[in-house]
């Protein structure tokens, strides 16, 4: 990637084409990292990892890096470090969540049962650190330890919420800065301290990544009701079977009349997987997808904001076209 004359916004396949040669680098890292002689790790790893993904986070590091003007290849393993994290939370994500569909595939869970999901997970961590520490920079092991630490926090505070139908919008919130927005701040912070950029421009996009979290969790949470099954490689409804109020339930069960509140809140206390028709008939009336989907948007134009004025260079329009494929995606 280099600097030029280039459009403020780029769309996702330019996006993905503008860091093409860097994520094949990044995930030829991975896949070479994955490896361990212990069978199952290397089975379990290969198959969420050859699943593919969308590689989001790691894509924003390298990004971040460039638009700041970083051309190193230590932005591709410490982009590689970010996607074993999130691989990691996937894997306990699925056995959590109970979910047995995950890229289009059986997830790990599913195919070798939940102890082997959660160890390999545990393996991914801590390959994780191993590859971080070869970078031998206190900086970037301190985000990194920090955002990990607050990720389990995240997800034992939804764990909290779990058939909890009083859990409101700044309880939605707080679970989804620590579970999935952090993640992608860590990520583009990191990106900019690699580019060797100031307190501010490291805050600038750590601020940008914070937000784009927000935003590509929220819209999540919609396409768990709305989305295409196959497209989304998830199976629908994975949130409310498990008992969980995202923000399309929580602004339907706020908004509703007083015989759906009641019926919307019974259903979420059971986590009624077979209600899931009545929850959509529920959030459809109440325009809660809509209603969340701008919420989404608020927050990427945050992001986009955070990023400041100015053309830049294509790195940076691709991450401000990011903030726009958070909201607007199919899967
Ligand atoms: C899934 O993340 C978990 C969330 C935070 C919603 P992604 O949607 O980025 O998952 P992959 O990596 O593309 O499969
Ligand atoms: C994201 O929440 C969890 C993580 C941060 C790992 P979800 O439970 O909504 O993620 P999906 O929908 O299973 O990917
Ligand atoms: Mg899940
Ligand atoms: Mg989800």
């Amino acid at each position: 990637m280099h600097a030029t004359a280039s459009p403020q916004q780029l769309d996702f396949a330019a996006i993905q084409a503008l860091a093409r040669a860097d994520m094949a680098a990044v995930d030829a890292l991975i896949r070479r990292r994955l490896a361990s002689d212990v069978v199952l790790v290397n089975q379990i790893g290969e198959h969420i990892v050859a699943a593919g993904g969308k590689r989001l986070r790691p894509m924003l590091l390298l990004l971040a890096a460039r638009a700041l003007g970083h051309q190193g290849a230590d932005a591709h393993q410490l982009a590689a470090v970010i996607e074993f994290i999130h691989t990691a939370t996937l894997l306990h994500d699925d056995v959590v969540d109970e979910s047995d569909l995950r890229r289009g595939r059986k997830t790990a869970n599913a195919l070798w049962g939940n102890a082997p999901s959660v160890l390999v997970g545990d393996f991914l961590y801590s390959r994780s650190f191993q590859l971080m520490v070869e970078l031998d920079r206190v900086e970037v092991m301190r985000i990194l330890a920090d955002t990990t630490n607050a990720i389990a926090e995240g997800e034992v505070l939804q764990l909290l919420h779990v058939r909890n139908p009083d859990t409101d919008e700044p309880a939605y919130l707080r679970v989804i800065e620590r579970k999935t927005a952090v993640l992608f701040a860590a990520a583009t912070r990191l990106g900019a301290l690699l580019a060797g950029a100031d307190a501010d421009a490291q805050q600038r996009l750590h601020d940008y990544g914070l937000n784009l979290g927000y935003a590509f969790q929220i819209a999540d949470d919609v396409l768990d009701y709305s989305a295409d099954e196959s497209a989304l490689g998830k199976h629908l409804g994975d949130d409310l079977a498990e008992g969980k109020a995202t923000l399309p339930l929580i602004h339907a069960m706020a908004h509703s009349d007083a015989g759906t509140r009641g019926r919307l809140r019974e259903i979420v206390e059971n986590g009624e997987i077979d209600a899931l028709p009545e929850v959509v008939a529920a959030i459809r009336a109440q325009g809660s997808l809509d209603y969340s989907l701008e919420r989404a948007r608020a927050y990427a134009q945050a992001a986009e904001r955070a990023l400041g004025a100015g053309p830049g260079n294509e790195a940076a329009a691709a991450l401000r076209g990011l903030a726009r494929y958070a909201v607007e995606r199919g899967h």
